[in-house]
């Protein structure tokens, strides 16, 4: 358990480096044992699903060493394709292990992942994606068994909703097919992009990420591979919420504005100022905030869903009232509870969340039930009177990297407590 104490009321100022993106080194962690080669990744961000990540490749036999922010991967000696429970359970995107398991040895056994409760979150769309190459599935005492027995061929593959973790299996288990494949109802998140071009240094031909259709034509293999990590963008909108909660004013370093469009589109309608350059984002937010424009999330390029306890925080003390409609995950407001125990005045029907600008909120104990959540209460607990405690089993650290560093040099007042259990 940490215990995050925060003691509120700063505004945020100053400039920070955003990390590198959680959702996108971990399907190309994945990725990167599709055929036996040496991977370099640089830009990795030191989070606890990383960890996991590397766990899992060191388990499937691969040699895999950190330094710093670099990843090396050697995946010339994987010799299973079998990953235990207890990895698979550490996060969600441990399923993405199952289209690139399946591509190189033509087998794969998995348990259902873990990741964060936000409702259901079944895994038709990958098993359904991953069938349409050839793969066929037999569930046992809890144990998914994969197999390609003639190995996998190209198809067209029609994603009934686009799922980013259906799409990520679909692409990489695609490379390894005999074959053209087509992704249709894709996910078009910059992730997909990001996988897209890392699968081009593997030797894949594959075109059309960031649209609704991908189409994959195969591999060449490789022995070398070298590969940025992009920003990520939800720890970037985390810190541009920090600054428009606190009335502050930070210049956020190396983030992509037109992966934050949809962030900083809802901050400035809110009242903050921004400007958004190449390598920078500056955002100020020296006058009184005024509520949000209806917050409706979706598949990109929609609100994103992950940014939506985060930009509620803000809404937490601007005036009028503000909606949010969630429409990815069906249970992804334990967050609103939460700041209701800070004073905020929150109104929830089904997916939507009415929120009520107050004056002030007031320092509280609350829990952390998720990753976004935890950061999103940390933002309310900064713009709090007085001290907030939140109490987190981990949830924060599996996406944030120095998280409680990176806010006391902004100005934040806040330590981490940890707990034995
Ligand atoms: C990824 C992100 C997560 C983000 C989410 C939506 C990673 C590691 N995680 O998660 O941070 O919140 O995208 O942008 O990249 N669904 C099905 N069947 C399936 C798969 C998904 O019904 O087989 C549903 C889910 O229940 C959910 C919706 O599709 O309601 C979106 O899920 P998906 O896009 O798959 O999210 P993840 O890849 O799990």
């Amino acid at each position: 358990m940490e215990i995050w104490r925060i003691r509120g009321g700063n505004p945020l100022c100053g400039s920070v480096r955003v990390q590198g993106a959680k959702n996108s080194v971990l399907p190309i962690m994945a990725a990167s044992i599709l055929i036996p080669c040496r991977t370099e990744l640089i830009n990795c961000p030191n989070v606890r699903d990383v960890r996991a990540s590397m766990d899992i490749l060191r388990c499937l036999g691969c040699t895999v060493e950190q330094d710093g922010d670099v990843i090396h991967i050697d995946s010339r000696t994987l010799c299973r394709s079998a990953v235990p429970d207890a990895l698979m359970r550490r996060m969600r995107s441990s399923f993405t292990f199952l289209g690139s398991i399946l591509a190189r040895c033509g087998e794969a056994a998995l348990t259902r992942p873990g990741g964060c409760e936000l409702g259901e979150r079944p895994i038709d769309l990958h098993l359904e994606a991953l069938g349409a190459l050839g793969a066929r599935f037999e569930e046992t005492d809890g144990r998914i068994i994969c197999r390609a027995d003639k190995g996998l061929r190209g198809g067209h593959i029609h994603l009934r909703y686009p799922s980013v973790g259906a799409t990520e299996n679909a692409m990489i288990a695609a490379c390894a097919a005999k074959g053209e494949t087509v992704i249709a109802n894709a996910a078009t998140e910059p992730e997909i992009e990001d996988l897209q071009n890392f699968l081009r240094q593997l030797g894949a031909e594959i075109t059309g990420a960031g649209t609704s259709v991908i189409q994959i034509r195969g591999i060449s293999p490789v022995e070398r591979v070298g590969f940025r990590i992009m920003p990520d963008r939800i720890a970037g909108a985390t810190l541009l919420c920090a600054a428009a909660c606190t009335g502050g004013e930070i210049e956020l370093r190396g983030a992509v504005k037109e992966h934050l469009a949809p962030v900083t589109h809802a901050l400035r309608a809110m009242g903050c100022r921004l400007r958004e350059g190449s390598s920078a984002i500056t955002i100020s937010a020296k006058r009184a905030l005024h509520s949000a424009p209806l917050i409706e999330t979706g598949p990109n390029p929609a609100f994103p869903t992950d940014a939506q306890p985060l930009l509620m925080a803000v809404a937490l003390r601007a005036a009028g009232t503000s909606a949010f409609i969630e429409n990815v995950f069906s249970d992804r407001f334990h967050h609103a509870e939460e700041f209701r125990r800070l004073g905020a005045e929150i109104c929830i029907e089904g997916r939507t969340a009415l929120v009520t600008g107050v004056r002030e909120l007031y320092g509280a104990t609350v829990v952390a039930a998720d990753l976004r959540a935890g950061a999103a209460l940390l933002l309310a607990g900064l713009s709090a009177r007085g001290t907030t405690t939140v109490l987190d089993e981990g949830h924060i650290g599996r996406g944030y990297e120095a998280l409680d560093i990176q806010l006391r040099s902004l100005g934040a007042e806040l330590e981490i407590l940890h707990e034995m259990r």
